[in-house]
């Protein structure tokens, strides 16, 4: 892994010296996943830095937080941050008989927090990006609580934020009916590429608003609004994913549509317009259910306990 030898099989204790002057036991350790290292030990907690697989850090002392897994136990680093224990190097079995309690100040969970409401079908991620896994499929009218934004998440149509809300994953702020008043909200400081895998919440033992359980079903293609051309003279948006449905709209020839998600009608593929009717995906230039775009299907937020209510109470 590149690490030297003796981090790796011996923890490091040293001595460094404190702001303060004084001289503070400190633990060599190093994160075991890519992980996150907060303003408070809190998984809904900004963060300071974000720590990649095999990163080195120096802890101090250790509080409580949120529980992850199997662990409450949080360490501060010499970067004045927080991290679980459970995402650094297990080889160190006791912190806590070796570092001093950081104080119960430590242990105050401090967040911002702003109401928002989704106007599309929004995947609710575990990192700001596309190729991040999906936490929650969450419908549109869906009310969500923020609690902290990005302006470094991936460009949807135009718009590079992303909030991280209260169910510990993070949507795209194009999804919202109206964007977020941020100077009430806290950035979200620098977050690392996060996995499901990595950060399971296995059997929901994490604390309910921390990483939550995957949903069902377990395929998490990426997906987001897309935008396609209309490629005949003119498409027409159904009430339902069928020929026989109402038309509700016709898009002309060559015109912008944002798209939310696919229907497979007997082998025919259809999308969902921003329009909330659905055009036959032959009638654009693009093939919205290609690989390229990878658009989950508009099942997905049907499925019981997909919504952001699982698990919330
Ligand atoms: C943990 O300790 C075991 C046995 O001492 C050693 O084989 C292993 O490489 C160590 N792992 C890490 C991540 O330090
Ligand atoms: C941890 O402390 C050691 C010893 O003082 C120092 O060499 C190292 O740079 C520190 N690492 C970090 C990540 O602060
Ligand atoms: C989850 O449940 C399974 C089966 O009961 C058990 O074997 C496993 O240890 C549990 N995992 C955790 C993290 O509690
Ligand atoms: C989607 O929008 C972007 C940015 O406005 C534009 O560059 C791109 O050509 C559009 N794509 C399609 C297929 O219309
Ligand atoms: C799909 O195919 C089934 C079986 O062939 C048929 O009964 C059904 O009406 C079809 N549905 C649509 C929407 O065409």
């Amino acid at each position: 892994m590149g690490l030297p030898l003796l981090l790796r099989v011996l923890p490091l204790i040293a001595l460094l010296n404190g702001a303060s002057g004084e001289t503070t036991a400190a633990i060599g350790t190093f994160a075991d996943v890519n992980t996150e290292c907060k303003a408070c030990p809190h998984s809904l907690c900004p963060n300071i830095l974000a720590y990649e697989q095999g990163e080195s850090a120096n802890v101090t002392c250790w509080t409580r937080g949120t529980r992850i897994i199997d662990t409450t136990l949080w360490l501060r680093s010499t970067s004045d941050c927080y991290v679980t224990e459970y995402d650094l190097n297990d080889n160190i079995t006791d912190y806590t008989s070796a570092l001093p309690y950081c104080g119960p100040g430590s242990e105050d969970e401090d967040l911002t927090l702003e109401d928002a409401t989704l106007k599309y079908k929004t995947e609710c991620r575990i990192c700001p990006t596309i190729s991040c896994d999906t936490v929650a499929y969450l419908k549109e009218d869906t009310d969500v609580e923020l609690t902290c934004w990005t302006p470094d998440g991936q460009v949807i149509i135009d718009d590079p934020y992303w909030m991280k809300t209260t169910n510990n994953c993070y949507v795209a702020q194009k999804n919202l009916y109206s964007k977020p008043d941020i100077t009430y909200l806290d950035p979200c400081g620098p977050i690392p590429y996060l996995e499901i895998e990595k950060h399971f919440n296995e059997n929901g033992t994490s604390d309910v608003d921390k990483r939550d359980a995957a949903p069902e079903p377990g395929t998490f293609a990426p997906s987001y609004l897309i935008n396609v051309t209309v490629g005949e003279n003119y498409a027409l948006c159904r009430s339902c994913a069928q020929e026989t449905c109402r038309v509700e709209r016709r898009y002309v020839f060559d015109q912008e549509v944002w798209l939310q998600c696919l229907v497979d009608t007997n082998g025919t593929w259809w999308s969902e317009t921003t329009d909330f009717c659905y055009v036959k995906n032959s009638d654009f230039w693009q093939s919205p259910e290609g690989d390229y775009y990878r658009n989950p299907l508009c099942e997905y937020f049907e499925e019981p306990g997909a919504g952001p209510g699982d698990g919330d109470d």
